[in-house]
């Protein structure tokens, strides 16, 4: 792995070639050159620990030899072709596919990211059940295209003009955030009676939803594993009322969670299962896989659905590669066992800590979360992860909770894990100081200074973190109080 010191190093890069990127997201100090295993490399030769796999996709870690073979493969033979033909590693990737999902989900679509295949299930969803209307977890996110984004919590901002118009019928569910439950109940007592009361809200309105869409983790709305009722629940609901049972496995599908897919946990099998994310391990390509059932209401109704990328070769071979590769490495059993480790060592860390409030997880899926307002500063995951950088490690954060989330490669080694929980302990060790200066902590790019300047003088921006920090269960016991009024 290249570790040495290249051109200068990050800050020289940032200011000699670092001004013609179009400013859209703040940035990382840090400029990646290279990457190996778990490991990412930047321009000063610091290596850092990835614990979010790049955007969650990279379960087979960096540089895995078998998968750059099969794509270097693919790429010398063909990359794409047109629509109007079908190539064999199209036919077999899908083959495979439905091989290892389970029940009747055996038809394939291929597309390239998981918002284009979310949106592409609405439109399934529209025609399949003559109803508009969509019903999504409160703090689930499903994309940011112009649709999604009404499935979606975070990236759903109803005020600014730029995500503008919104879909209609677009409904939310209470999120199943038992250890803080809006309604003051208990599960399993409560049976999910915030389910019930989540249609109650939306009334006669629920007529309209053709679709009910969920992650079996709630990884960015606060790392929320929904208890198993719930989701059975929310099934037998979507069914009553005449919707299809959509589930989204972008980050969880391919055995991070412990079995290919996740929802195999709850026992029970979605009308349309979409993956993303992990199904390329980095390649961008997303997959609709649809019931027999499914299949044959799309098939007589003269459904089509064409884009430039559908069906590609090479995002085929790249599902193809991960599927064999999950199995010949024995990832999914590795995932549990990894998973289990890394949740013993978090809660170990919570004896020494008492600012952690919880610590849960399925396989490689892990959520810690804070208790912000006993750190000094009232600090949060953000800060914590702005920290951990500084220790080699870098972690993402949920928008809802003040969670921190560990979501590696299912590669990743008990070292790293080990690693990876000393990082937090210094980190939380340095939180827990009155003198930290936590305004040195946010990156010193010249470009995300003065972003962040930028956003922070926003009021849109203030909107959203008021907004974030506001929603349930907060707000939800705010909407029912007005409800009873
Ligand atoms: C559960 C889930 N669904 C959909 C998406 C959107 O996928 P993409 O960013 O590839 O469009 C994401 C991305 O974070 C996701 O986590």
């Amino acid at each position: 792995m290249n570790s040495n010191k290249k051109d200068g190093g990050s800050a020289f890069l940032w200011d000699n070639i670092g001004s013609n990127l179009l400013r859209i997201q703040p940035f990382l100090d840090s400029i990646i050159v290279d990457a190996e295993g778990c490991y990412l490399v930047d321009a000063d030769g610091r290596r850092i620990l990835d614990m979010a796999a790049g955007q969650f996709c990279g379960i087979l870690g960096y540089k895995h030899s078998s998968f750059i073979e099969r794509l270097q493969k693919q790429v010398s033979m063909i990359i794409h072709i047109p629509n109007q033909y079908v190539s064999y590693e199209v036919l077999d990737a899908a083959r495979r596919l439905a091989e290892i999902c389970p029940g009747s989900l055996n038809q394939v679509l291929f597309l390239s990211t998981g918002s284009e295949a979310n949106e592409c299930v609405l439109r399934i969803a529209k025609v399949i059940t003559g109803k508009i209307g969509t019903l999504a977890i409160n703090r689930g996110y499903h994309g940011i295209s112009l649709a999604t984004r009404n499935l979606s919590s975070i990236s759903d901002y109803p005020w600014k003009i730029d995500y503008q118009p919104s879909a209609h019928g677009a409904h939310k569910l209470i999120a199943p955030t038992c250890n803080s439950c809006p309604l003051k109940m208990t599960f399993p007592d409560c049976k999910a009676e915030c389910l019930d009361l989540s249609l109650n809200l939306i009334g006669s309105r629920t007529a309209e939803i053709g679709m009910v869409i969920i992650e079996t983790v709630i990884s960015a709305g606060g790392m929320i594993f929904p208890p198993k009722l719930y989701i059975q629940k929310l099934y037998n609901l979507s069914k009553e009322i005449g919707a299809l049972f959509v589930i989204d496995e972008a980050q969880t599908g391919f055995g991070r969670c412990g079995k290919w897919f996740d929802f195999e946990n709850y026992e029970i099998e979605p009308d349309i299962l979409v993956v993303s994310k992990t199904a390329g391990n980095g390649y961008p390509v997303s997959a609709v896989v649809v019931s027999d059932e499914v299949r044959n209401l799309l098939e007589t109704s003269g459904f089509t659905h064409l884009s430039s990328h559908q069906n590609d070769p090479l995002a085929a071979a790249a599902v193809h590669a991960v599927i064999d590769i999950v199995e010949q490495d024995d990832l999914i059993n590795q995932a549990r066992k990894k998973g289990e480790y890394f949740l013993e060592k978090l809660l170990k860390l919570q004896e020494q800590h008492a600012c952690i409030k919880d610590v849960r997880g399925r396989g490689l899926m892990l959520g810690m979360e804070l208790d912000w307002q006993s750190f000094p500063q009232k600090t949060g995951a953000f800060y914590l992860a702005m920290l951990c950088q500084k220790y080699g490690l870098h972690v993402t954060f949920s928008y809802y909770e003040q969670v921190v989330r560990f979501i590696p490669p299912l590669t990743v080694t008990m070292e790293d894990i080990d690693f990876a929980v000393e990082a937090l302990h210094k980190s939380i060790n340095d939180m827990k100081k009155e003198t930290i200066d936590i305004k040195n902590l946010l990156p010193q790019n010249p470009r995300n200074a003065e972003f962040i300047k930028i956003l922070n003088g926003n009021r849109s921006f203030k909107k959203i973190i008021k907004k974030i920090y506001n929603t349930s269960p907060k707000y939800w016991a705010q909407r029912i109080r007005e409800l009873v009024e």
